[in-house]
This record gives C-alpha cells, structure tokens and sequence, in this order.
C-alpha cells in the first residue's frame, strides 16, 4: 500500500511516499481502508521531534521510532480481528490516535473508532477526533462548562477552537471567539455571540471577565489570564507557549489556593466514550466541522507545512481514496 514515511527528523521534506506493507489486524484491531485523514498539530512535532519532550513520548529519542504519522482517520471497515464484535466488514467509521493515518489502510484497535454517521461526509469526520475530543474534555472536564457561562476561547478559528465554540454553544452558554480579521465572520457563521480581533484588541486588557478561558494560542501571562477571570472562573490551556505551560504546570496549583479561580494546562485522551459524544454531536448537526484545505497522499508534506504555518482556518484534510 502507498503511506507517507519518515527516517529521520527534520522539515516537511523528510516525508516521502512510499509502498509499504499493508498492516495485518491483530485480534483486537480492525483494519481499516482510509478515505481521509486529517493533520493536527501532533503531526509536525512527531514530524521535527520538537519540542523536544516528545522523543520522551514515544516518537523516539535519535530517530523516529514508527516511520509514520497520521492521528486522525476516516474510511471503510476491510476486515476485522476475531475479538471484534462492534464493526464488521464495510461500516463506515471514524476514529484516532497513534494510528498511522497517512495511508491508504490502518490496523486500528476497535475502541478508537466508531461508526461514522451517514449524513457525515469521510472529511468531516476525519477532522473530528483529536480536535473535537480536545475542545470538548478542555471545556466539560477541566473547564467545568455550565449552561448560562460567559466562556471565551482563543484561537477559535484553529483546528481545536472551531470546535471548541460550537461544543460550548452546545452548552447553552455564551460564547466569545478570538481570532484574526479575516476569520471574524467565519466564527460569528458556527455560533460565537461575540468576536474579538487579537490583532486589534488584547481580550486581557479590557474590562469583561469570562467564567471559562479555553486558550489554544495562550501567550498571556498567568496574572493576565486570572484578572480576566469571574471569581469562579477556570482557564484551562491547550496550546500555546511552552513556558506558561511549565509555569502553571509548577505554579496553577498554589495560584489556584489563592481564591476560587483555578488554572491549568491539560492533554486530551482520545476514548471510545468521547468519540461516541463527538459522533452523536456530529450525528445531530449540533457540530459542523469547518475544513479549510484538502490535499492528495503525496502532498501530506504540503499539507503539514500549511498547518505548520500556524493559520488555518479549521481543519486541513489529507484525501486518500
Ligand atoms: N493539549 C492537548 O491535548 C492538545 C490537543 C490538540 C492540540 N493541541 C495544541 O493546541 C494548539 C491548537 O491546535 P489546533 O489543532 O487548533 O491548531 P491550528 O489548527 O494550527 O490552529 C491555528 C489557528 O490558531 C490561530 N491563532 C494563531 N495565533 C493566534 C493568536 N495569537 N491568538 C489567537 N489565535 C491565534 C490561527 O488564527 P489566525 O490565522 O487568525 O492567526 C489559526 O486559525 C496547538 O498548539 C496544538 O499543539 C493540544
């Protein structure tokens, strides 16, 4: 089969296409044939080994340990190990993690996917699982979302965030999106109640306070975020700069003794339960994904240097069937 691999770390230009064996389904896995895929940023980290605490991850220490990448996938059911009772040969499914996903069939655990409903299309799908499951355990399980809450989420333009305002309307709160110019009316289409221009307006800076921060580009200082927060209020960063992370990693906790407002940083985990929730959201049209890009298999360079760039608008989907 055709897949996208990789020997050593580096640019996009290490990434090359190749014919690789196709992957055999151990007993609790299923093979699937991939339609699409869709880049995350985890992708360009594995990609660079960058930084560099990821080699401690499993991407391996000198050399990339897998060869391969691709978190995110959507396709058809080809052949299931005998363990599996939940899919058979043809369903069409969705699902993630460490999966191999820039290629044309993956060998997938049964519990990291689930069926793709049918007025969703292989694209939309495929840009669910990370991004959707982040948004949604940043803001049900860290941020504590409650029906009537004034939560902003910066970076609502990205991969996460596009779906992070749409999860959180879910919740019958009221949302404010920060991004750039160009994507204001973009967020203002999947739901957000107000939009601020980062590029004009410095959300930290003015008098509103939210109940809820999800951050996907946090750049602020700590003390920024916590002025900006009710006296209940929860920031709960997704991405952004390394060294907030380290310091509400080493300080959130003591500044979250201070008062009732807490901080902190969190790293999704991609669960069949999850996936469930994104497919019955999915399911209802309660969310949409917003796709910014397609491009072919032998293309995925293209494609992760794009999104590497750091302004997509939504997700940026690899096609391969
Ligand atoms: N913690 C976790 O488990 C987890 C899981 C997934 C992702 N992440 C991290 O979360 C971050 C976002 O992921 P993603 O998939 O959403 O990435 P993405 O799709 O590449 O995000 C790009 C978006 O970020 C916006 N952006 C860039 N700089 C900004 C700024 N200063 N203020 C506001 N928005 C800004 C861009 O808007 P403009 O073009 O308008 O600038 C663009 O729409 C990444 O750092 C990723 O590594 C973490």
């Amino acid at each position: 089969m055709k897949a996208i691999v990789y020997h050593n770390y580096g640019s996009p230009e290490v990434l090359k296409l190749a014919d690789i064996p196709k992957p055999v389904p151990n007993d609790n896995q299923v093979l699937v044939k991939v339609y699409s895929a869709s880049v995350n940023p985890l992708d360009w980290h594995f990609m660079r080994g960058k930084p560099f605490l990821v080699r401690f991850m499993g991407s391996g220490f000198f050399k990339p340990k897998n060869g391969q990448l691709g978190v995110d996938i959507a396709g058809r059911v080809e052949a299931v190990g005998k363990n599996v009772n939940q899919f058979k040969i043809g369903d069409e499914v969705f699902g993630g993690a460490n999966i191999n996903g820039f290629a044309e069939y993956v060998s997938i655990v049964d519990k990291r996917l689930v069926l793709k409903p049918s007025n969703v299309s292989f694209d939309a799908a495929a840009s669910a699982p990370i991004a959707a499951i982040t948004a949604l355990q940043a803001l049900r399980d860290n941020g504590k979302i409650q029906s009537g809450q004034n939560v902003l989420i910066n970076g609502a333009s990205g991969g996460v965030g596009t779906f992070a305002v749409q999860i959180a309307k879910s919740y019958n709160t009221v949302v404010t999106g920060v991004c750039s110019s160009r994507n204001l009316e973009m967020v203002k289409s999947i739901g957000a109640d107000n939009v601020i221009d980062y590029t004009k307006e410095n959300f930290t800076k003015n008098q509103l306070k939210y109940d809820l921060i999800l951050d996907t580009a946090a750049y602020h200082s700590m003390a920024d975020y916590r002025r900006v927060l009710n006296s209940q209020g929860r920031f709960v960063m997704v991405g952004g700069s390394m060294a907030l992370m380290m310091k509400l990693s080493l300080f959130g906790f003591v500044n979250s003794m201070y008062g009732n407002k807490k901080m902190g940083g969190m790293v999704a985990k991609i669960n069949n339960e999850d996936l469930l929730v994104i497919k019955e959201l999915l399911d209802l049209g309660k969310v949409k994904a917003v796709i910014d890009r397609t491009y072919p298999l032998d293309e995925t360079a293209d494609a992760i240097r794009y999104l590497e760039e750091g302004h997509a608008r939504g997700k940026v989907i690899i096609k391969i069937s």
